[in-house]
């Protein structure tokens, strides 16, 4: 064990050697370790005096919690006892930016930390952005100070100096952090931006923005008002409330409604339809195929750390007294994904080709079974209806959405803490006896939950985060 955190260590020192030789962008050109301290950042109680909508989208969400996150706080627990400390700063640099240009991290305790880096994410970091090198690893460039840098070129406030730059309306800003490299083997751990850019959308710039700073979820909706106090009223302001699927943590911070908002979005971002036989017989052998569709993510689904991610397919096959004839992707007592077809995600291995969720430890991708944009996947269930079954047979089938495996979080966690299950669409139909006159069957295939407000209700009650 200690021979491989040695090589590991041998491996570190010689890859970042070469990169900053070898690599065109010289690391001394992003922002360092230790260039500022924590008092060159303004609080964002500050920035709340004028800018109290922002303020507000802003809170709770996971830019907010990016350092705070139970999940993240225990993982790098774990990835900085792996490798000796070697990733400290790595991880930090995108969940505590401030914590790192500032220089207390390390220790990666937070021993050292000021209030201020534990905000995660936030408007004084994000706004005294001066320009980055590129994409991927967070190579952002800083100058905190009166000026804040945004997207207006025409902008006046009474305390500070603003600045445009083109870089905030573009996707590369969200780039620097959401594409994640491996920093010893290179292997690319997080590729939202770079799917991204491949896929239509890229090719037809509608910007991480368009879908995650306005009001619509799958294409940019203008969001008229004001940016701050005394501002001016402008056609568009940007909302801050950027959401993706997770509906796990934010809750554990008192923010239910950006968990609303992720179910809302996560219910936008994939189309179900499934095909079953209309009538069946007994003993007769019968397939459910269902085509899955990403039709409202600009990226993969899942995307971001989509080892830990899982989309699958629930299906029940139930008769009339409620017996099951046929069930797949059910949970089981733990809450582990029984029988699933497929989990839509990918599957990283170790250097010895092991499957690990650890994706520092990672060197390879051993399956990559995630949805890309636009892209439809099949699945078929097939089962031979028992003789004994009462007509009509219903068939219910839910795409599910979990952030992380329920076995990771125990481990990580402790069992009391309850990873939410959400269904991102449902459809169901039913099976008759084929001695059923046509008229007598009525068509009862529903559309997906999406579109039908009503039952959001139902699927927030699932929001139970303390197993009892
Ligand atoms: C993840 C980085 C990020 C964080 C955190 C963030 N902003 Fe922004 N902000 C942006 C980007 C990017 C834009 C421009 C979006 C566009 O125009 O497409 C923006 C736009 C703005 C604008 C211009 C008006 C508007 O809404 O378009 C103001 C003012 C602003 N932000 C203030 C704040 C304040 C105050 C906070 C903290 C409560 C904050 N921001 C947090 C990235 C961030
Ligand atoms: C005294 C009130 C006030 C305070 C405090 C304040 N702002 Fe502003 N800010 C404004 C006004 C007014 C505007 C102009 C908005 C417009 O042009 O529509 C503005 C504009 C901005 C812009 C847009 C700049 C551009 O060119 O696109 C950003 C970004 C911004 N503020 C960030 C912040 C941050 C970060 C803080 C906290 C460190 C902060 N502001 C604190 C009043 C304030
Ligand atoms: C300084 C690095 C940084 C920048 C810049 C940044 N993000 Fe993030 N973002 C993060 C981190 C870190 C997290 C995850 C925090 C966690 O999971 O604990 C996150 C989380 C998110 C999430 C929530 C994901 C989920 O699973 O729900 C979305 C959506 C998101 N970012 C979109 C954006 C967009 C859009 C932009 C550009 C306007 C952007 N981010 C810019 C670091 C960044
Ligand atoms: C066409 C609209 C669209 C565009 C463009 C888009 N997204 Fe998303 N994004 C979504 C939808 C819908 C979801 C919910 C599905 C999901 O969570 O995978 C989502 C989810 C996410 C998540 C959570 C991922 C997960 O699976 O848990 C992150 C992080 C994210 N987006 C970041 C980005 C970044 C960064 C960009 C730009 C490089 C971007 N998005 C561009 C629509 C979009
Ligand atoms: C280049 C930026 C970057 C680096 C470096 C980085 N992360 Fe992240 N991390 C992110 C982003 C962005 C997300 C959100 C992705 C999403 O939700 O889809 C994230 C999400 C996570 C999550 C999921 C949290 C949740 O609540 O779902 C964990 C855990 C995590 N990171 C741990 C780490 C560890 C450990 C390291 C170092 C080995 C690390 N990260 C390095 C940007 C980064």
């Amino acid at each position: 064990m200690r021979g491989t955190i040695f090589n590991y260590t041998l491996f570190f020192v010689a890859a970042l050697f070469l990169l900053s030789g070898c690599s065109p962008v010289s690391a001394a050109e992003a922002t360092e370790f230790g260039e500022f301290s924590a008092e060159d950042f303004a609080y964002e109680s500050k920035c709340r005096q004028c800018h109290a909508i922002i303020y507000s989208d802003w809170e709770g969400t996971m830019h907010f919690n990016a350092y705070l996150d139970p999940f993240y706080l225990e993982e790098v627990k774990v990835a900085s006892n792996d490798t000796d400390g070697l990733v400290d700063e790595f991880c930090s640099r995108c969940h505590t930016p401030i914590g790192v240009v500032s220089g207390e991290i390390p220790p990666i305790d937070g021993s050292e930390m000021s209030d201020i880096s534990k905000l995660g994410v936030q408007c004084d970091f994000c706004h005294v952005v001066s320009g980055s090198n590129g994409t991927g690893n967070a190579p952002f460039i800083v100058s905190p100070g009166d000026t804040k840098w945004g997207p207006f070129d025409d902008s006046r406030s009474t305390y500070h100096d603003s600045e445009y730059l083109e870089l905030y309306t573009q996707a590369e800003y969200c780039g620097m952090c959401h594409q994640v490299i491996h920093p010893v083997n290179g292997l690319v751990i997080d590729d939202t931006y770079s799917t991204w850019k491949d896929s239509h959308y890229g090719e037809e710039n509608v910007v991480c923005q368009d879908c995650h700073m306005t009001e619509g979820i799958t294409e940019f909706e203008a969001n008229p008002g004001r940016a701050g106090s005394g501002a001016p009223k402008r056609d568009h302001i940007s909302s801050h409330d950027i959401v993706g699927g997770n509906a796990f943590i934010p809750p554990m911070f008192g923010a239910d409604n950006i968990a609303e908002m992720a179910v809302e979005r996560l219910q936008k971002a994939a189309t179900l339809e499934i095909s079953a036989p209309e009538i069946a017989k007994t003993g007769e052998e019968i397939t459910i195929k269902a085509n899955i569709t990403n039709s409202g993510a600009g990226h993969y689904i899942p995307t971001g750390v989509s080892e830990i991610r899982q989309i699958w397919l629930e299906v029940h096959v139930t008769d009339r007294g409620g017996k099951e004839i046929y069930s797949a992707g059910a949970l089981d007592e733990n809450m582990n994904i029984v029988s699933a077809k497929m989990i839509y995600n990918n599957v990283l291995g170790d250097s010895e080709g092991n499957v690990t969720l650890s994706f520092w430890l990672a060197d390879r991708v051993l399956e990559d079974n995630r949805i890309a944009p636009e892209e439809t996947v099949t699945e078929e269930h097939t089962f031979t209806l028992p003789e004994d079954v009462e007509y009509p047979l219903s068939v219910e089938t839910s795409l599910n959405y979990r952030s992380a495996p329920q076995d990771l979080i125990d481990h990580l966690l402790g069992e009391e803490t309850q990873v939410p299950v959400i269904s991102m669409n449902e459809v169901s139909s039913t099976i008759y006896d084929p001695a059923t006159p046509p008229e007598e069957r009525s068509e009862e295939s529903t559309p997906g939950f999406g579109i039908v407000p009503a039952t959001m209700a139902i699927i927030l009650m699932m929001y139970v985060f303390k197993r009892k």
